[in-house]
């Protein structure tokens, strides 16, 4: 696949993971209990293996780098902005997983926590996501060279394949749509 398309798909599916996790936070919200606390362990699971680590592993180790490259004087700090970013959405990560902790020890600040760190993670990382993706289409789809596309289309399937367990890159790609189903209508 045109790697440039592989990462705006995972943007997608990321996007319905943060659209879960955003409903979740509004039932939170009713009555500050967390009912499903497995469902919240799945998808910050999928978050920091899939998002972080496969999708941000294939642009910070992958696509920025070419795209450093090409940038223009104008685009200036773009891509330590967008480092910048995925170390945000890092911050606020660890921070769910903290809050999920202290809901466990049924600390009564445990569910405010939970719902403060996953609504950060959220508005960061739809906002980086939106810019990034018009940022692929401009720079990526237009200024790569076929060879750099051939090149990044191997180099993902690498990050694919050794990175993680076999079929477990595609097994993580249904974990929003499996959660979705009791969130999403
Ligand atoms: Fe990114
Ligand atoms: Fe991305």
């Amino acid at each position: 696949m045109n790697p440039v398309e592989t990462l705006r798909s995972e943007h997608r599916t990321i996007g319905v993971a943060l659209d879960i996790l955003e409903a979740i936070c509004r039932r939170i919200e009713r009555n500050w209990t967390v009912e499903n606390p497995e469902h919240i362990d799945a998808l910050v699971d999928f978050l920091m293996n899939f998002a972080d680590k496969g999708h941000h592993g294939k642009e910070e180790t992958l696509l920025y780098p070419l795209l450093e490259d090409i940038r223009t004087a104008a685009e200036g700090n773009l891509i330590w902005r967008m480092m910048r970013e995925h170390e945000l959405g890092r911050e606020f990560l660890r921070g769910v997983r903290r809050a999920m902790a202290r809901c466990r020890d049924n600390d009564p600040e445990g569910p405010e926590m939970l719902v403060y760190m996953a609504m950060g993670y959220i508005g960061v990382t739809r906002r980086h996501m939106r810019s990034e993706s018009a940022i692929l289409q401009d720079m990526g789809e237009k200024r790569l060279t076929k060879t750099d596309m051939e090149r990044l289309a191997n180099s993902f399937e690498d990050i694919e394949k050794n990175w993680f367990g076999p079929d477990q890159y595609t097994a993580y790609q249904t974990v929003p749509t499996r959660l979705g189903r009791y969130y999403i209508h």
